[in-house]
């Protein structure tokens, strides 16, 4: 577990640097260019204002709720990160289960350092941890230049029991992150992106696509589709029946068009402020997007969320669920899946508490009515 008592996920980062290597904590902590927009996703968040209501019964918080029809412990997910096992040796697996042991969703990346197949069998070992429900795995795809291969990723991670497809719409090509540049990150040559083996079998090349992580971001212009448009989406809705939601819209018409062409979900998000330097905060086009979009399908979030009240902040303003990103890395390096769990003691401590204090005892209470929004964005 995490070497010593904690009080908020903020006060991880620093105690799990030195245990990092300069390359490793480089790629994680870093965002691209002046890391402006990676900045502004803490900034953002904390320009909102919770408006508590008082004497309200809170003897009893649920902060439990249903998405896509699965019920969650919580409205928070494990983002999808790659490369988990620079941070601990079992990686994604120890992520991964830390995920079922709280009943919250796990989403592993195509770049990941554990197979899909791996991460199926780490979960489905996992002990129930209490909560009722199976766990929940989601997949975090990159629709390649060869759809054929895309679909044989498909078909695994079917086989395998996800229960969605997560789009990540927002990387024809890698942000400049200047760090990994200065460090020469690369993996390190006992790791390997395993569901690029998986690719790379399908797709017969003998490039060695999967251990030469030195060369990450050429690979990755190599495989992924720089040209994909929207036809993609009418595409994979018919190559599966897993619902597809879409990682990185930022804009409510590209919302729009996203439901019109089948979308199940959107994560609006600027990937942590990896991709596009000066893109807003997924927060704060939050509120344009939910008008956009109509409650018709579920809207969720992430960016730089490490607090309960964050949380709050974000399904005040119409999101159904929180992505939480680098905070569970710093957990995973300091205490594997136990440290994990324990982040996410404390987060859950915390938006119980806070939820609370609003005056809310359930999710669904928490409407746009408890938050006060800074002027200047749009609606
Ligand atoms: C990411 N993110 C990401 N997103 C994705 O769709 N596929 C991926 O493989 C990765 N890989 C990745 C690696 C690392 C080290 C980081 C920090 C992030 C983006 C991630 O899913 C999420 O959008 C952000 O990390 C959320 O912001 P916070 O919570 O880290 O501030």
């Amino acid at each position: 577990g995490l070497p010593k008592r904690y009080s908020n996920l903020e006060e991880l980062e620093a105690d799990a640097q030195p245990l990092l290597t300069p390359q490793a904590y480089g790629y994680y902590a870093g965002g691209s260019d002046n890391e402006w927009t990676l900045v502004e996703n803490k900034a953002a968040l904390g320009r909102y204002r919770l408006l508590p209501r008082v004497l309200v019964d809170v003897s009893s918080v649920d902060m439990s709720t249903t998405l896509l029809g699965q019920r969650l412990a919580s409205p928070i997910l494990f983002a999808p990160m790659a490369q988990q096992r620079l941070c601990h040796p079992d990686g994604e697996l120890a992520m991964a289960r830390a995920a079922a042991s709280t009943g919250l969703p796990y989403i592993l990346s195509t770049m990941a350092t554990s197979s899909i197949q791996e991460v199926a069998e780490a979960v489905a070992q996992a002990p129930a941890g209490g909560w009722p429900s199976d766990p929940t795995l989601w997949f975090q795809i990159y629709v390649l230049k060869r759809r054929d291969v895309t679909e044989v990723m498909i078909r695994e991670v079917e086989r395998l029991g996800y229960k969605a497809l997560i789009v990540t719409v927002d990387a024809p090509r890698l942000g400049h992150r200047e760090a990994d540049e200065k460090n020469k990150y690369s993996l390190p040559p006992h790791l390997s992106m395993k569901n690029l083996e998986l690719i790379t079998k399908a797709a017969a090349t003998t490039e060695g696509v999967a251990t030469e992580g030195s060369k990450f971001g050429r690979h990755f212009s190599d495989l992924f589709d720089q040209r994909l448009t929207w036809e993609f989406l009418p595409w994979l809705k018919k190559a599966s029946k897993l619902p597809v939601l879409l990682k990185g819209i930022l804009s409510p018409d590209d919302a729009r068009k996203a439901v019109e062409l089948g979308a199940d979900g959107i994560i609006i998000s600027n990937h942590g402020g990896r991709q596009l330097n000066y893109s807003p905060a997924a927060v704060d086009m939050l509120p344009a997007i939910a008008e956009a979009v109509q409650g018709r399908v579920p809207l969720l979030v992430d960016g730089g969320i490490t607090r309960g009240t964050d949380v709050i902040k974000c399904l005040a303003l119409g999101a159904s669920a929180v992505l939480v990103g680098r905070p569970l890395l710093w957990a995973l390096t300091l205490g594997g899946q136990k440290g994990v769990e324990e982040a996410m003691d404390l987060l859950h401590y915390e938006l119980e508490l806070s939820m609370a204090l609003l005056g809310c005892s359930s999710v669904d209470q928490i409407t746009r009515d408890f938050v006060i929004q800074p002027p200047g964005y749009p609606l």
